[in-house]
């Protein structure tokens, strides 16, 4: 059985290889490949690799090599349309059936690349011709620069019914092939003769990955309707499949490691132009699965780029809305929101590539925006305000089809919600009258570099809890609290006021302590302190936990501590070292790796040691 090359890439779209050959292989991911032990012949060290990008496997042992077909062909012992079929359906997709018919269109299909080209070529030359002046100057105006007109092979259609037509006909191109390529109109009346599609317009060649033009889009001359006139459906062009300037894009994304999405061909073009080589747009419609899919064989988070208008907001939700059945480990989107009213070639134009820069800068996760989905606008003051929140929230995590991103989303929800519910203290029934909204959730919230910050500050906060609650320990503890450092300086000064006072009134209780604390100006930090949340970190430190269980804990805390702090440490350093590489550096980061070792050791030994006890 023949099966469209359409297909066939669909199929190997769908699927992935890496997950594919997975399953039978285990991969470990290095830069922009697998590897892994050949399954083909027998080794001790790996070196087969897979390549997802480019769609084969290949092993530098035994020289095997192919496509996820060849692979489940070899280790399933299949017939090359076996291991279609099969891959076919667990992509959920129908095999076409085969008729004489649908084997003359696939012959067909062939020729339709050179027919496309041939009229690339011609709206190319159309554009430098003395008719094609007023198309010229429109996209000069727009300051789209000669470069890009070259490279995104930038043309013009003529206002004429044949004009493309008469020239490919020169060409020994019949009108059956330019009506099926999507260039001619053929009217509904058989006897009428077909016509050309794209009149007075400027044309944008759509290619697929290989580069080659597949279908065009027209934009009309200034104002009119529709705006732009897009090729239609043809045995090249599936509009949900394909995206504008992909294939630039997927060389740029080596270096990027994102692929940015616009809305429009002349955003891509003026990105392009400021040096965001991995933009694409969709092609006349929203945003499909299939563009998310093939997106994501080259890159792990797309970021999609939105209007600041309302209109892009919904796009923005609809598009998230999309993503979450399709979602899988490893693989997600990003969220960028345009200043009010501008697209990015609009944008560029008024304030240049920083601009873009300060944009994408604010990306927000698909997780993020599911949350401001549906918490937006929404009160949180009665349990039953929060149930519904609770509620939507695992409705929109059900939704995910992947099981283990559900459960992770969900847990990220739940979490935030405690800690959301945790700032909306309940009111007394005076307070409710007046409606409070969920807050909008900052950005810092969400990057990774301020939640490692939290943990560091919330683990000096614990160990000074710690002895406020058991003041008793200050025998035991003094010493080493004494001689730490803490990077919070508010915590610093009540860390040092705290043994100051223990070290001058031995035996002093708890409400003596924190009274004194109060009055010598710490009542604020002290009520967030000892608030649940740093004590839901650290349960060994209240008050009525035994001293025992309460020093144990410190002492664990202070290891987690110190770890902490040499990894910041090292981090430091290693930023040190890629802008100043000197020796003395080098040699400081050798020794501080070689302490975090030993530290880990000691540790393995330590908690061996406890299992061996509890056994
Ligand atoms: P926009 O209306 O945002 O246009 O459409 P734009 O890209 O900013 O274009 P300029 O700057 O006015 O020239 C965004 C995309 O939506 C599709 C096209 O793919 C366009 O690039 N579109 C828009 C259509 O297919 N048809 C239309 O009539 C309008
Ligand atoms: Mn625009």
């Amino acid at each position: 059985m023949a099966f469209s090359p359409r297909f066939l890439d669909e199929v190997k779209n769908r699927v992935g290889l890496a997950e594919v050959v997975g399953r039978r292989v285990r991969l470990i991911k290095k830069g922009r490949e697998h590897s892994g032990l050949c399954p083909f012949h027998n080794e001790k060290s790996p070196s087969f690799t897979v390549n997802e990008e480019k769609g084969f496997y290949h092993c530098f042992g035994c020289g095997e090599h192919g496509s996820v077909f060849d692979f489940v062909m070899k280790t399933d012992n299949m017939s090359f349309p076996e291991a279609v079929e099969r891959l076919a359906n667990e992509a959920g997709m129908e095999i076409p059936v085969e008729t004489p018919e649908e084997r003359q269109r696939q012959e067909r299909a062939k020729g339709l690349y050179d027919v496309m080209e041939a009229a690339a070529i011609y709206f190319e030359k159309m554009l430098r011709m003395p008719e094609g002046k007023g198309a010229l100057d429109y996209l000069i105006d727009r300051g789209i620069s000669e470069a890009s007109i070259k490279h995104f092979r930038l043309g013009f259609a003529a206002d004429s019914r044949g004009g493309l037509k008469a020239a490919l006909s020169r060409e020994g191109i019949s009108d059956q092939m330019m009506v099926e390529a999507g260039l001619l109109i053929q009217p509904d009346d058989p006897s009428r003769s077909p016509y050309d599609r794209f009149r007075g317009r400027v044309m944008f060649p759509i290619s697929d990955r290989q580069g080659r033009v597949i279908a065009f889009g027209g934009r009309i001359l200034g104002e009119g309707e529709p705006k732009y006139l897009n090729s239609p459906e043809t045995p090249l062009f599936h509009k949900g499949y394909n995206l504008y300037a992909l294939k630039d894009a997927v060389e740029a994304a080596r270096t990027t490691n994102t692929i940015l999405v616009t809305e429009g061909y002349t955003d891509v073009i003026a990105l392009h132009q400021a040096g965001f080589k991995h933009a694409v747009a969709p092609l006349g419609t929203a945003l499909t699965e299939d563009q998310i899919q093939l997106m994501w064989r080259v890159v792990s988070e797309p970021i999609l780029c939105f209007d600041g208008d309302a209109a892009g907001q919904k796009a923005a939700g609809r598009a998230a809305e999309r993503a979450l059945p399709i979602l899988k480990p490893d693989k997600s989107l990003n969220f960028v929101t345009m200043p009010e009213g501008e697209d990015p070639d609009s944008l560029i134009k008024a304030r240049g590539a920083p601009a873009i820069d300060t944009v994408l800068a604010q990306a927000v996760h698909l997780s993020e925006i599911i949350w401001r989905l549906e918490t937006h606008g929404h009160r949180l003051e009665t349990p039953e305000d929060r149930a519904g929140l609770e509620k939507r929230l695992r409705d929109a995590a059900k939704r995910i089809g992947d099981e283990t991103v559900q459960r992770h989303y969900f847990n990220t929800f739940k979490s935030r919600l405690w800690d959301e519910f945790r700032k909306n203290q309940p009111q007394t029934p005076s307070q409710t009258r007046g409606r409070r909204y969920a807050p909008s959730v900052q950005m810092a919230e969400k990057s990774g570099v301020s939640s490692k910050i939290d943990t560091i500050w919330i683990q000096q906060a614990i160990l000074v809890a710690t002895l406020i609650y058991h003041p008793k320990l200050f025998d035991a503890l003094g010493e080493q609290l004494g001689s730490l450092e803490f990077t919070a300086p508010e915590l610093d000064k009540l860390r040092q006021e705290v043994l100051k006072t223990l070290a001058s009134s031995p035996g002093l209780e708890i409400q003596a302590l924190r009274d004194h604390l109060e009055d010598t100006g710490f009542s604020e930090l002290l009520n967030g302190l000892l608030s649940r949340q740093v004590i839901n970190h650290a349960n060994f430190a209240r008050p009525d936990e035994h001293s025992d269980v309460a020093r144990k804990g410190w002492e664990q805390t202070l290891r987690l501590f110190r770890r902490n702090q040499l990894l910041e440490e090292i981090r430091a350093v290693e930023e040190e070292l890629a802008e100043n590489p000197t020796r003395e550096a080098f040699e400081l980061l050798k020794a501080l790796k070689q302490t975090a070792t030993e530290k880990e050791d000691a540790e393995e030994d330590l908690s061996s040691f406890g299992d061996a006890k509890s056994a």
